[in-house]
């Protein structure tokens, strides 16, 4: 039986650094499944699809193919129709497009048995919105993190001007209230903690301190 970290929440609560960092010191695979919905986001705008057609998005999921894979770091890769496309997928505009797709039912239900898949046959941290919910309801260990909007806009616009995304800070933080209303109020799989998840609020936390928390929690829970 594998076992399975589900770590949920937000947009910028720092939910990717700290599931890959705890992923290492666990041994398990990092599954970032916001870089999945990404992938489809970048494939509808670059087929000029406008991301809240539903029935457009839904003609073009047939021709959609994704692959993970893993560099010798264990840093994850997204493979879209044969091409890497890691750094596309995280401009911005493909943010918008992202959260817009995610809430199609047949996009979800187009990307859950991939997700499904690999949760069994790896031990893995898996990431994103519906994890805990939805993806894994049987997780071994639950985490909703949070944070105020003002600390992960901050922490969002750093990490984009890090990577030479240029941008402004009022940008971010209207995206991330954009994203936070629209992945909270869609119908299907709407971000909420999982009634058996652990609350962990990172605004007044270091990343240090909070990837100590998150590993203490899993610690208990899984036993290593
Ligand atoms: O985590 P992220 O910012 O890379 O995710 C991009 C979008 O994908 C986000 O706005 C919501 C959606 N998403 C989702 O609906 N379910 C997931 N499990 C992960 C992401």
């Amino acid at each position: 039986m594998k076992r399975s970290v589900a770590i949920d929440g937000p947009s910028g609560a720092g939910k990717s650094t700290l599931a890959r960092s705890v992923s290492k010191k666990f041994g398990f695979i990092y599954v970032d499944t916001g870089a999945i919905y990404r992938a489809v986001g970048l494939y509808v705008r670059q087929k000029g699809v406008a991301p809240k057609d539903a029935p457009a998005v839904e003609r073009l999921l047939p021709d959609i193919r994704i692959d993970i894979e893993y560099d010798d770091d264990g840093v994850q890769h997204i493979i879209l129709n044969g091409g890497d496309v890691s750094d596309k997928i995280r401009e911005p505009e493909i943010s918008i497009y992202a959260s817009d797709v995610s809430a199609m039912p047949a996009v979800r239900a187009f990307l859950l048995d991939m997700q499904r898949n690999l949760a069994g046959r790896y031990d893995v941290v898996m990431d994103g919105r519906d994890i805990g919910t939805v993806v894994l309801p049987n997780a071994t260990v639950k985490i909703f993190l949070t944070a105020s909007a003002e600390a992960r806009a901050e922490r969002r616009h750093k990490e984009l001007k890090e990577k030479g995304i240029e941008c402004s800070y009022d940008e971010v933080l209207r995206d991330m209230e954009y994203r936070d209303k629209n992945d909270s109020s869609r119908a299907i799989a709407p971000l909420r903690p999982a009634e058996d998840s652990v609350l962990v609020d990172t605004t007044e936390l270091t990343l240090e301190e909070s990837a100590e928390k998150i590993a203490e929690i899993i610690s208990e829970r899984i036993g290593l």
